[in-house]
């Protein structure tokens, strides 16, 4: 028996394989609808284990002169389906973006979301106001503890154990000589340890006293303390800044009043007025109808203080003050209640910083 009809039947068998799997592929490659089936098309038949793969395997089988021509028909099927690969991968990125378009709209003139973002608290508005006025007057900014000694808070400020002063102020203890300091004065001390005149110098702070709340007093409250100590200065000095200040934070016609007061800690002692902003002094609700509004207290530094803190009060002299910035800023923005500073609504807060 001739071997070659065998031959032949098996090249005719394999072609008509390879005409069946033709067919079939390009049928399938028609119902391929996303970008992973078309890859489980290609791996399916262009895989390693893919059908096309697996036929040119099956050419082992063939005799050696049937090969050379199913191997060029299985490369040309190979590269019909190579072909028809990319064409229906670009027609299916096509129709992908396409329904994108018509799904997703995009309307420019549409306004944007804003996100809210902090703002600073009326507190620290104002508060930023003053410090900018001292600094321009050659004053530095220093910070005090909030829990203090009794020696800083009351003792090296001139007023010893017993002594009637501390009545005016109704102190938070936390041990026998430990407390929430009352004032900010206590940094007057801790500053005339530290450095030597001439001393400029505010310290801003939270103070602390055990008030009843109500509309005008809060057992938190702040304040901003000033010290300047030098050689020749003068209860003069004391009023010229105070004015420069008054007229910076209420403007320059704000008439400014220094009326005589008692503090342990200066002598002579003053607290100072200036004229209300709300009515220009004729009397309204804000100054309860006095026409002023009282802002601060203030004096020369005592010479015990000074010589408590190793300064010679005959070599030097000079004056202290401690402003309230509940007050300064109730006032300027016409607030009602101090205690809305403290409850932290952002109705209300979201009202400042613009
Ligand atoms: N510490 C005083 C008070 O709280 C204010 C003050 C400060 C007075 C500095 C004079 C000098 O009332």
């Amino acid at each position: 028996m001739s071997p070659f009809p065998l031959h032949k039947k098996e090249g005719k068998e394999m072609q008509e394989k390879l005409q069946a799997l033709k067919v079939q592929a390009l049928a399938e490659l028609e119902a391929v609808q996303t970008p992973q089936e078309l890859e489980e098309f290609r791996v399916r038949y262009m895989g390693k284990k893919g059908s096309l793969t697996e036929l040119l395997r099956g050419m082992g089988s063939l005799p050696a002169e049937e090969r050379p021509k199913m191997g060029q028909l299985v490369n040309e099927l190979r590269q019909l389906l190579d072909g028809a690969l990319t064409e229906r991968a670009g027609a299916l990125q096509k129709s992908l973006q396409e329904q994108k378009l018509k799904e997703e709209k995009l309307d420019v003139t549409m306004p944007g979301k804003t996100k809210p973002i902090g703002g600073l608290h009326p507190l620290n508005v104002v508060l930023n106001d003053v410090i900018d006025i001292f600094q321009s007057m050659g004053f530095d900014v220093v910070d005090g503890p909030e829990v203090e000694t009794d020696h800083y808070n009351f003792e090296a400020l001139n007023v010893p154990q017993d002594h009637p002063a501390r009545d005016m102020q109704d102190t938070f203890y936390l041990a026998e000589n430990l407390l929430l300091r009352t004032q900010t004065s206590a940094a007057q001390i801790r500053t005339m340890e530290q450095r030597k005149p001439p001393i400029r110098i505010i310290c801003p702070g939270r103070v602390f006293r055990a008030d009843e709340v109500d509309a005008t007093h809060s057992p938190v409250f702040h304040q901003i303390e000033g010290l300047v100590v030098d050689k020749g200065v003068t209860m003069c000095d004391l009023k010229g800044v105070l004015e420069q200040f008054a007229h910076e934070i209420y403007g320059p016609d704000t008439k400014v009043k220094f009326r005589p007061s008692f503090f342990p800690f200066t002598e002579p002692s003053v607290e100072v007025d200036v004229s209300c902003s709300e009515c220009g002094g004729k009397g309204c609700r804000v100054c309860k109808d006095s026409g002023w509004i009282e802002i601060l207290g203030a004096g020369m530094v005592h010479p015990r203080v000074l010589s408590g803190c190793g300064i010679d009060p005959e070599e030097y002299s000079g004056f202290a003050f401690g402003i309230g910035l509940d007050r300064l800023t109730t006032t300027r923005y016409k607030i009602s209640d101090i205690r809305l500073l403290f409850e932290n609504d952002l109705r209300f807060l979201e009202q400042f910083d613009k």
